[in-house]
């Protein structure tokens, strides 16, 4: 909630004209039955029109002024909210931009979405609400009761039920209703979900043709959401109808009793008219207060759920700065201590009593079944995920105590899941240095082998690329994500299966470029194929998230067995 004062902040000015704004307006609105009440007794009744057109008069130039006063404000909450709207949503985007990816996966990314659109909007348009609406019903209610109770006290009594019995039923309804809101809410997400899964994989959709599964999901999963707003608006709608019932018998009670009192002439016709009015108004600002209260109800789900993220904490924090400022990743030493992880969640450990040390330069394949926590394991040494036991250091430091920006920058990473993003070639190679220049964006091309087939594009480094990179092959987009890592030189660079769909030679060739170019990085290659392992200084077998056997690849095909299987399996199959 701190955050959301801090961002109304900004707009305080605006928020202190408002309620003066409103005022005035009210006041406009509110005398308008006194005035009818002169016009009809002592115009209309006396038959003189001089009253009825001076009065008249009056009643115009006094609505102009409120229409007026009304508009004005009307144009600051919009500015307000619409403000406030997209301040909140760029604090809730950097926020985003700081969570791990062992937040993300809590939040998940789908309901991420929902609250950075719809549930932003709700709260946009709550405020919108309240500054035309919420100080406007009080002071109405309170601007009335006070000319009602000054036309006639006996009367105004009838208010005085009318008023508490409205009240207590709208706050019944409401307090069921809420509940209801909030299980909306959770639906649109899951609903919302869907559709992104959906269309992330909507070429594996089609491939095996699963349109008509894909399709009977989304439309059970919207019926569930149709049944439920069904379900909350049917509760809210009852309100109308009480409403309603409650206004037409304080109408009745009034004619009755001020009929009586008109023969009895106690009052004038002319103010028991504007007595009609001032009833009308009275209960119109109720139904206004309800509506919006309504609203809040829908919007505090939604707003639950913005402050959630706002206040997480994430998981990784940055040692103090004193600290942090000092340590510097000169030789890429990463060091495996005892190290256990376990994913949030998780039944159990993925990794256990990892231990191994690695020397600067050196290249160290992994390798393992699927599922070994290959990926998982070497997620932890930039800090994508912490350890849950034992520790990761580099250069004798533990990673914890490196600033989050020294571990992205010294370390270079090609991902097993790999994205582009929509802009140019040269664009999206930058994401590896700010600011690189075209020589050296060359020269990574160069070396993950992808240089010429950029030039064979039309455009070529300015070539478009669509969205997560649809319109490169496989192994085109994994050697732009590795020329990518290669920009910002790194000290440790890490591929995660990022050949795989790169055939043998090309790879080969990367790889004697990779030696050339960064001799003293070091580099981990999590790989399915015998000679990239055989090539390594290095090779850490793991067997179910443990490590089955570290060593060189030449001893391994004796001692380990695992290592065996793979070399002899691949061995067969190249015969
Ligand atoms: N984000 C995650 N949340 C929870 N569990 C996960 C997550 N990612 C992986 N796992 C689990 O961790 C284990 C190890 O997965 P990991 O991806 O590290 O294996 P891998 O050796 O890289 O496999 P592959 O060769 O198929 O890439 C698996 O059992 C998997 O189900
Ligand atoms: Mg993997």
């Amino acid at each position: 909630m701190k955050k959301y004062w801090e961002i109304l902040e900004r707009y305080k000015i605006s928020l202190a004209i408002s309620p003066f704004l409103i005022l005035i307006a009210v006041l406009s609105e509110t005398v308008q039955p006194l005035f009818m009440a002169r016009i009809i007794d002592d115009g209309v009744i006396q038959r003189d029109l001089l009253v009825v057109s001076e009065v008249g008069l009056h009643m115009v130039l006094i609505s102009l002024a409120g229409l007026l006063f009304s508009v004005a404000n009307i144009y600051i909450s919009s500015k307000t909210s619409i403000g406030f709207g997209t301040d909140l949503r760029t604090a809730l985007f950097d926020k985003i931009q700081q969570l791990t990816f062992n937040d993300i996966d809590r939040f998940n990314s789908a309901s991420l979405i929902t609250r950075l659109t719809s549930d932003i909007t709700r709260i946009q348009h709550i405020v919108l609400m309240s500054m035309r609406i919420l100080l406007r019903a009080p002071m109405m209610l309170v601007m009335t009761v006070f000319f009602v109770v000054r036309i006639n006290t006996g009367l105004a009594m009838i208010l005085l039920v009318s008023i508490p019995v409205l009240s207590i039923s709208v706050y019944l309804i409401l307090r069921k209703g809420f509940p209801l809101f909030l299980k909306v809410q959770q639906q649109l997400d899951r609903l919302n979900g869907v559709v992104r899964e959906n269309l992330i994989n909507i070429r594996v959709v089609k491939s095996f043709v699963r349109e008509g599964f894909e399709a009977g999901k989304f439309a059970k999963s919207s019926d569930d959401l149709r049944d439920l707003v069904i379900k909350a608006s049917n509760t809210v709608v009852t309100m109308f109808p009480v409403m309603q019932l409650v206004m037409n018998l304080s109408l009745m009670a009034i004619l009755w009793f001020g009929g009586n009192k008109v023969v009895g002439n106690e009052i004038k016709v002319g103010e028991l008219i504007s007595f009609v009015n001032y009833l009308t108004q009275v209960l119109m600002s109720l139904m206004m207060l309800s509506v919006i209260i309504m609203a809040f109800v829908r919007a505090s789900a939604s707003s639950e759920r913005i402050v959630e993220v706002l206040n997480a904490k994430p998981s990784l924090v940055d040692p103090p700065a004193g600290l942090a400022g000092s340590h510097r990743i000169r030789e890429g030493r990463v060091a495996f201590r005892n190290v256990s992880f376990r994913y949030e969640g998780g039944e159990e450990d993925v990794l256990q009593d990892v231990t191994f040390e690695v020397n600067q330069g050196e290249t160290i394949a992994v390798v393992g079944a699927t599922g070994s926590a290959k990926s998982s394991m070497v997620q932890l040494i930039p800090r994508l995920y912490d350890v849950t036991k034992g520790e990761v250091s580099i250069d004798n430091i533990n990673v914890k105590d490196y600033h989050s920006d020294e571990l992205h920058c010294k370390i270079g990473m090609v991902l097993q899941k790999n994205e582009l993003f929509t802009g140019t070639i040269a664009d999206n190679l930058r994401w590896g240095k700010q600011g690189a220049t075209q020589p050296e964006i060359e020269a990574a091309a160069r070396a993950a082998e992808a240089h010429d087939f950029i030039l064979s594009f039309p455009e070529g480094y300015d070539t478009m690329l669509g969205r997560g990179g649809v319109n490169v092959s496989g192994g085109q987009k994994q050697r732009l994500c590795i020329a990518r890592a290669l920009l910002g030189k790194p000290k440790i660079l890490i591929l995660d299966d990022s050949t795989s769909a790169v055939d043998t030679e090309t790879e080969l060739r990367i790889r004697r470029n990779l030696n050339a170019l960064l001799a003293d990085t070091t580099v981990f290659i999590i790989t399915q194929r015998v000679h990239t392992m055989q090539s390594a200084d290095r090779v850490i077998v793991l067997e179910d998230g443990r490590v089955e056997a570290v060593g060189k690849p030449d001893e391994l095909i004796r001692t380990s067995e695992v290592y065996k299987e793979i070399y002899y399996s691949q061995q067969i199959t190249l015969q």
